[in-house]
């Protein structure tokens, strides 16, 4: 039943408009842009539309084996139990940040290669300086990273990604979405296997990070546990830090549910999970490269939403990293 809801989430990309005050708010349809507001003509509308169905079939084919996992069993909590409630009739669970602490949870499983997915809603109305982050990490140099960078009332969020391979990251790339990530539940989630790692916003790829060992670029190649928290980021996330987080509106409260895990669970011996060769769905053909639809989509985000992004930031990277021109 699940998945009839993230096959469904394509649709809002094409009818729903960020619900904040002052941005495009008179926008019903084709509104792509949040920022160009709703300049989309209608032939493109159309196309789009019929690249979401049939993204939506391609996704059907592969996400029906992703397993609901018990949030609570699969869960423990990191950080600050008394900021941590769970919702039983939602089967979700509510993180707090208050002035006295933030909170988190972590999976009990470690995962190394497939699929995992969380539905997640942001702390509403006035999120700035906060930090809501959800990532696989394996502790020591690995790690992928979502991170919702929280804003004033009316002002949209900001999704910073990042990649840390064998320790090095430094990779930063932060989109505006689409909508209100505070109005309802959006399912956000990493495909990783061999070849690559794609993040996922409701079905549609919003990054990849290649295998590029040959180029020498370390891979994401250890096994990773996924942490939530939410956390004071007001040094830096909010408009470089120019946001504070104003304390008066605390607390502030973001809530998860429907875990899905479709990846090889860790058991301590690397060859089980590891292999190119295996026969696990997302090592396939399939999923070695994206889908065209899947490429168009990515670069729709990529032209359109991109707030930031590390391989085009040439007064830090006056040689750009190795992997900029390797995506693909
Ligand atoms: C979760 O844990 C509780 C208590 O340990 C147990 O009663 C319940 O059956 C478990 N649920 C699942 C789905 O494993
Ligand atoms: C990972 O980092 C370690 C320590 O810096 C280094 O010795 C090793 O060669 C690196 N591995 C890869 C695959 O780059
Ligand atoms: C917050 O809103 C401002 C004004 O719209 C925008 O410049 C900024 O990118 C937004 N997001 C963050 C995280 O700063
Ligand atoms: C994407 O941006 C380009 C130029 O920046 C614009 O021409 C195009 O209409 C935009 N497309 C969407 C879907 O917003």
């Amino acid at each position: 039943m699940h998945f009839l809801q993230t096959l469904s989430a394509p649709t809002i990309f094409f009818s729903q408009c960020i619900g904040s005050k002052g941005i495009a708010s008179s926008c019903k349809m084709g509104s792509l842009s949040i920022i160009h507001g709703c300049s989309m003509r209608q032939e493109l509308l159309l196309s789009y539309t019929v690249i979401s169905l049939l993204l939506a079939v391609v996704l059907t084919f592969y996400a029906t084996s992703a397993v609901a996992v018990d949030i609570k069993n699969q869960t423990y909590i990191t950080f600050s139990q008394d900021h941590v409630r769970m919702l039983d009739a939602e089967e979700a669970i509510q993180l707090t940040l208050d002035s006295a602490s933030g909170s988190g949870f972590a999976s009990s499983k470690k995962f190394l290669y497939g699929s995992v997915s969380m539905e997640i809603k942001l702390i509403a109305g006035d999120s700035a300086g906060t930090v809501t982050a959800y990532y696989l990490s394996s502790e020591i140099n690995d790690e992928f990273d979502f991170e919702f960078l929280g804003n004033v009332s009316g002002q949209p969020y900001l999704l910073q990604t990042n990649v840390y391979s064998n320790g090095t990251s430094g990779r930063e790339h932060r989109i505006r979405l689409w909508f209100d990530p505070a109005a309802d539940y959006h399912t956000y989630s990493f495909l990783w296997n061999n070849y690559h790692a794609v993040f996922f916003v409701d079905s549609i790829p919003i990054r990849i990070f290649a295998n590029n060992q040959a180029l020498g670029v370390p891979y994401v190649s250890r096994p990773m546990r996924l942490y939530v928290s939410i956390w004071n980021g007001d040094y830096w996330a909010t408009r470089f830090g120019k946001d504070k987080i104003n304390w008066n509106h605390a607390p502030f409260v973001a809530s998860f549910r429907n875990f899905k895990v479709d990846a090889c669970i860790w058991k301590g011996q690397d060859s089980e999970c590891s292999a190119s060769t295996s026969n696990l769905w997302w090592e396939q053909e399939a999923h070695q490269t994206l889908s065209s639809e899947q490429a168009f989509m990515l670069s729709i985000v990529q032209n359109n939403y991109t707030d930031y992004d590390y391989c085009k930031d040439v007064k830090r990277y006056p040689t750009l990293p190795a992997e900029c021109n390797h995506q693909f």
